[in-house]
């Protein structure tokens, strides 16, 4: 963390050394604050906030899309995709291990559509078996193919553009429309080295999420037809997703797509460097190779399970999460600089000392888990 990020963090309690747990914890940087300060506002409900119109502007342009509507979260885009595209009782597939599908599947019981999980490899679904769910004899007609680029739960993965055409191409000639859930669509491309808008081709409509990687305190845009970002403005209201002067958040997302995006692969090169770190420390510990900015820790098939490890590394000042029962997740963001990446590799190397039999601990990682026990209360 450096001193301008500490001047931007007055509620971060100074205790708390290294936050890994999503790259959702980032905070506003200075100059969104001073965007907030100055934006226009109105209101929404009524003939419009100007910051928002903007930001809607923004985001279509940069997606190649004719609108965009401004939402509360990235959950709240995906379900106005899935509502503006496809009618009651027809079906919305997605790769299984989707954020969608996993996380945001009870808002589908509100819906009247059911949610199709396809098997996939690394977040790509399987074609043959879009295929399968696409062909005419189906018992539900599907509306709506959904991909997921970055994919959080296959380690920020980014799907191949190859594939994602190859998605697109299939759904359109079987008459579906096609969702890109795009939370970390930035980051995507910053992998790819392909402007956004390239990714976002593969799709009619694309969801993008402002407080992840980007820093915004809030906010998600879902981009694209004209016609079908009127539905989902109307969707909203009845969803209770209209705000009043909502562009003071909408400020704050202008610096995250405008700026922000350019220091993207900083974090893809500390959760690059934050893996080969972790791989050095014992040979039971396999971390993921990161495409982008998650690092999946995988733990010994026996001994102390993945709450113990975020236990242990809470105490050492390092928050991450349990990703299941033996794989824990750690997030590279804006606050991750190259002094947070070495205290998180030491807290793991002292607290692997003392969680597995044999060893990986030293003298100097002892010393940084010593250090910051007294600084940690509690
Ligand atoms: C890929 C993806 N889509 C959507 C979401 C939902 O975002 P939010 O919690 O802001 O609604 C997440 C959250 O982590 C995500 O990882």
């Amino acid at each position: 963390m450096t001193p301008s990020d500490r001047q931007t963090l007055p509620l971060l309690p100074q205790a708390l050394l290294v936050d890994l747990r999503s790259d959702t914890v980032t905070q506003p940087t200075l100059a969104m604050y001073e965007r907030m300060r100055m934006a226009p506002l109105g209101d929404d409900g009524l003939d419009g906030d100007p910051t928002a119109r903007e930001l809607e502007a923004v985001v279509a342009h940069e997606l190649g899309k004719e609108a965009a509507l401004f939402v509360p979260t990235a959950t709240m885009a995906n379900l106005l995709a899935a509502l503006s595209q496809a009618e009651r009782q027809a079906q919305v597939v997605l790769e299984s291990t989707s954020h969608m599908f996993t996380s945001e599947r009870g808002g589908a019981t509100l819906t009247g559509l059911f949610y199709a999980g396809l098997p996939g490899v690394a977040g790509a679904m399987d074609v043959a078996a879009l295929e399968q769910a696409l062909a005419p004899s189906a018992p539900l007609r599907t509306a709506l193919v959904c991909m997921e680029t970055t994919h959080t739960n296959a380690g920020g993965a980014v799907l191949p553009l190859a594939h994602m055409q190859a998605v697109s191409e299939l759904a359109r000639s079987r008459g579906a429309c096609v969702h890109l859930d795009g939370a970390r669509l930035f980051n995507a491309a910053v992998a790819l080295d392909l402007p956004v808008r390239v990714l976002a081709r593969t799709a009619d409509t694309v969801s993008l999420c402002l407080s992840k990687g980007l820093s915004a305190p809030a906010g998600a845009l879902l981009a694209g037809p004209q016609a079908t970002v009127a539905r989902a403005r109307r969707l909203r209201r009845m969803l209770g997703g209209t705000q009043r002067q909502v562009g003071v958040m909408a400020a704050a997302g202008l610096e995250a797509v405008q700026v922000m995006p350019a220091r993207l692969a900083e974090d893809h090169d500390r959760a690059r460097r934050l893996s080969q770190g972790l791989n050095g420390i014992h040979p039971a510990l396999r971390a993921s190779a990161p495409a982008t900015n998650i690092v999946l820790l995988e733990l010994p098939p026996a001994g102390h399970d993945s709450s113990a490890w975020v236990q242990e590394l809470g105490r050492a000042g390092v928050l991450v999460r349990a990703w299941g029962d033996r794989r824990l997740r750690l997030v590279t963001h804006r606050h991750t600089d190259d002094a947070a990446v070495e205290v998180a590799l030491a807290a793991v190397r002292a607290v692997a000392g003392k969680l597995m039999p044999s060893g990986g601990s030293s003298p100097l990682a002892d010393s940084i888990l010593h250090i910051q026990q007294q600084g940690v209360p509690g």
